[in-house]
């Protein structure tokens, strides 16, 4: 089965993780800026993680270069024309402004950059979405309350609100505030939870942010409670299996959790989270876990059907795209 066909949506992936070694050259060029390595090659040598916070810190680093809202139109529509090529339909893709803000680069330039991109591709390849406003966790709870400040003006171009960034010791709790009033102001929520971080951050996420979605969630499966909760609420998870198993959460496709997490009842998608990093695109993550897993056609098209139904796509185009992938089986 060609899964490029299947209509899907991704629902998580950070833009500045599509930040491509070539591209990051290209925009130091752009702006004079001196970077460490000589060439995009000596940068690529640096992808080897030894855990999330490993990654964490060459991810934020490469984003010094992103400085006006041109580059972030580059950066999104160079992941939309691959993401298109992978028949994604809808993307809710995240961005981290605190990092961009400290380098000067306003909130409204940025997504002036990233809505321009969105609307080409729209234009291009047909692809549709929106963005997802992530609060960094391990800054904590006051600088999340600035950024709300700047953002809620701006609240119409944003689809949701997440939290992201280095998991461990920083739970969901203290941004129930600031979630509070995001979703005051009719934004989505989802967080990421169990990516490194205990199920109680998961529980935390549902409980104390709203979260609609949990980003990643691998860690659920260490509390049955959980599981029966996120299974009866129809919660969607987006796994990204190539980034678990660049992170080290997991040591080889073929003990990947998203079979367990497919027995256990639970919605899962699969995603590409930092592609650029991790060694691929969305339809490299699905050929990933097909091969890995030994996955046969129906289940690859059930978490292209759960990456819609997860998605916040308007109920007519859903219903669509999942009619597609009903045709795909017969
Ligand atoms: N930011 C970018 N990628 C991330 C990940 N996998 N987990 C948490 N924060 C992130
Ligand atoms: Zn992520």
């Amino acid at each position: 089965m060609d899964l490029t066909a299947l209509p899907k949506a991704e629902l998580h992936v950070h833009i500045e993780g599509t930040l491509e070694p070539d591209l990051v050259f290209a925009l130091a060029r752009r702006h004079g800026l001196t970077l460490p390595w000589d060439d995009p090659e000596e940068l690529r040598a640096e992808y080897r993680f030894a855990d999330l916070s490993g990654f964490l810190a060459l991810y934020y680093d490469c984003m010094t270069v992103l400085r006006d809202g041109q580059d972030f139109y580059d950066l999104a529509l160079a992941y939309f024309e691959r993401a298109a090529h992978d028949g994604v339909r809808r993307v809710e893709a995240f961005f981290d402004p605190q990092v961009h803000l400290d380098h000067g680069v306003a909130l409204a330039e940025q997504l002036a950059g990233l809505h321009d991109a969105l609307a080409e591709a729209g234009r291009r390849w047909g692809v549709e979405g929106g963005y997802l406003m992530c609060f960094l966790r391990d800054r904590g709870p006051a600088p999340a309350q600035r950024l709300w400040q700047l953002a809620q003006p701006l609240a119409h171009r944003l689809l949701g609100v997440g939290l992201d960034s280095a998991e461990a010791g920083f739970p969901p709790e203290p941004f129930g505030p600031v979630f509070d009033q995001a979703r005051r102001a009719g934004l989505h929520a989802v967080a990421h939870g169990g990516e490194e971080g205990p199920p109680s951050y998961i529980w935390g996420a549902l409980d104390r942010l709203g979260a609609e979605r949990v980003d990643h969630g691998l860690r659920c499966l260490e509390d049955p409670a959980l599981v029966e909760r996120l299974v009866t609420e129809r919660v969607t998870l987006t796994g990204c299996p190539l980034s678990n198993l660049r992170l080290g959460l997991v040591d080889d496709m073929r003990h990947h959790p998203l079979s367990r997490m497919l027995e256990a009842g639970l919605r899962v998608c699969v995603n590409s989270d930092d592609p650029a990093y991790f060694g691929g695109y969305l339809g490299d993550n699905l050929e990933a876990v097909r091969q890995g897993l030994s996955l046969s056609d129906a289940t690859m098209v059930e978490l292209c059907r759960d990456s819609i139904r997860g998605s916040f796509a308007e109920p007519g185009r859903r219903a669509a795209w999942l009619a597609e992938l009903d045709r795909a089986l017969v």
